[in-house]
């Protein structure tokens, strides 16, 4: 792969490969490029640990970041196409991220590359968000040694939230992952598009948090996507319906962890930031360790 636009261009050999090079990057604190690389970041829509994390990677790397962190300072303001931005942005840099509000909007992105620039998809409206996606599974992976074989409880917004989307057809590709859906509302379930990759496993829908408390190993947690809600006046009654308390996973399993992909709204309390099982920082930490992995690659490599 050129470009990293989706979890579904992946296959279990690329990520098991991928998440093992991190781990050794991690420990040797490399790599660095040799002659100075430029990231530029375009991001359409707000972001604080995506767009951060890969500026950070970059640095770390020994390479610098040109960027647009906001659509409103940039010439689409005017009018301009994302093909004549991205047409322009690829002689600046030797590598593009972008974060756009419309699904497809990254994959558009690396169909009009013209001069072999790699495009990173940093989420595209409700679709993927694949770095984020890498950062879970090393999350996982870093905690329980291994992906294959855990359970796993999605709760909040699955209808709108692109990291679940992007997560659940990662993890089909790993053996025996059985996923657990807790939508915060009737009108924010899992779509049957997204079930149908992980019709092989086991996948149970959940009304109460205390029915899969005592299977999971992972209980990711959702913000609700707010700007992609359709009824701003819902949205409140939606919005006051779940949030994990310390009482509320009283029943887990010792070695549970709590991932979450930021920012947080009130579903998380902060009384539970401080318990172990809370990794929700250290889950935007690894984001730097990941993108670090995946800009050497893509730049330096040529591929992933
Ligand atoms: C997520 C995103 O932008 O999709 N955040 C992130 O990149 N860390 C989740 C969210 O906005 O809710």
């Amino acid at each position: 792969m050129k470009h990293v636009i989706s979890s579904r261009d992946f296959d279990i050999e690329t990520l098991n490969r991928f998440l093992k090079t991190t781990k050794e990057f991690e420990r040797n604190d490399g790599p660095f490029f040799l002659k100075p690389k430029i990231l530029a970041t375009l991001f359409f829509e707000p972001s604080t640990r995506t767009r951060l994390s890969f500026e950070s990677a970059m640095i770390r790397l020994g390479g610098h970041c040109i960027g647009v962190a906001d659509g409103q300072s940039s010439s689409t303001q005017k009018g301009e196409s994302i093909y004549d931005t991205i047409r322009t942005v690829e002689g600046y840099a030797d590598i593009i991220v972008i974060r756009h509000p419309i699904d497809g909007t990254a994959r558009l992105a690396s169909e009009a590359i013209k001069l072999n620039t790699p495009i990173i998809n940093a989420g595209d409206g409700s679709n993927q968000h694949i770095t984020q996606t890498l950062t879970d599974l090393y999350s996982i992976h870093k905690h329980f040694g291994k992906i294959d074989g855990i359970k796993i409880g999605y709760i909040g917004d699955l209808k709108y939230g692109r990291t679940v989307h992007s997560l659940i057809h990662a993890l089909s590709m790993f053996d025996d992952v059985e996923h657990f859906f807790m939508p915060a509302d009737s009108t924010l379930d899992i779509e049957e598009d997204h079930i149908r990759s992980i019709r092989h496993q086991k996948s149970h829908s959940i009304k109460t948090l205390e029915e899969m408390m005592e299977k999971l190993d992972v209980l990711y947690v959702t913000r609700l996507q707010k700007e992609r809600y359709p009824d701003p006046m819902e949205f409140n009654r939606v919005a006051a319906k779940y949030r994990i308390t310390p009482q509320s996973i009283e029943k887990r399993k010792e070695k549970m962890i709590i991932l979450h992909p930021l920012p947080r709204n009130d579903e998380i309390d902060k009384t539970v930031d401080d318990m172990s099982c809370a990794k929700y920082f250290d889950q935007a930490h690894n984001g730097v360790i990941v993108r670090k992995t995946l800009l050497y690659h893509l730049i330096e490599i040529g591929e992933i």
